[in-house]
């Protein structure tokens, strides 16, 4: 089941999200549907309070970006209560997007390299470290379970430029091909 994607102005997606523990129900389930929608919304990572949970859980897809770093070509991986150990490395900019922020992308600078640990779907704890692309977009989804988006990291030039199209999203004032839910969207009477 596709799961509507929470926009740009909730605020579920500026809490810092909690733990969770090995018999949170329908975990399984709840998984395969954030997969199902991340698919459907063509992204490659989807974290849960995207979808309206504030739990440290994040899906990843990576596939699509395969052709630009063959280490992607199989990375799938659900990461669950994970968390950051270290980022190292020289920063390098990528042009980012997030799909509770429709049509705009920008340049953000992060670090090339981070060590991860966290828990798969099966609750076998594993500690890795993943580099460029990889480690990127593990650093995107792991910010939104720590409450931030990739346009916190912009110049406050650009974050100025930004900020009526941000207001505009918030509202449901955004194309998109995907189910959404608008944090200020008035209801038609
Ligand atoms: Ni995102």
């Amino acid at each position: 089941m596709k799961l509507p994607i929470v926009a740009y102005g909730d605020p579920v997606l500026r809490k810092k999200a909690a733990d969770i523990s090995s018999d949170y129900a329908d975990l399984d389930k709840l998984i395969e549907n954030m997969f199902e929608t991340m698919y459907g919304a063509h992204g490659v990572g989807l974290a849960a309070p995207q979808i309206g949970l504030s739990i440290r859980l994040f899906i990843i897809d990576a596939i699509p970006f395969a052709e630009d770093d063959e280490a992607l070509k199989n990375f799938k991986k659900v990461f669950i209560n994970p968390q950051i150990l270290e980022e190292s490395g020289e920063k390098w900019s990528f042009n980012e997007g997030c799909l509770s922020i429709p049509d705009i992308r920008e340049d953000v600078s992060r670090n090339q390299n981070l060590t991860i640990t966290y828990l798969d779907q099966d609750w076998k704890e594993h500690t890795e470290s993943y580099d460029g692309l990889a480690a990127r977009v593990i650093q995107h989804e792991y910010d939104h379970i720590e409450g931030k988006l990739f346009t916190d990291k912009l110049s406050p030039l650009r974050k100025a430029m930004l900020k009526n199209r941000l207001d505009s999203i918030s509202k449901g004032f955004v194309k998109v091909d995907y189910k959404m839910k608008f944090p200020a969207l008035k209801k038609k009477r």
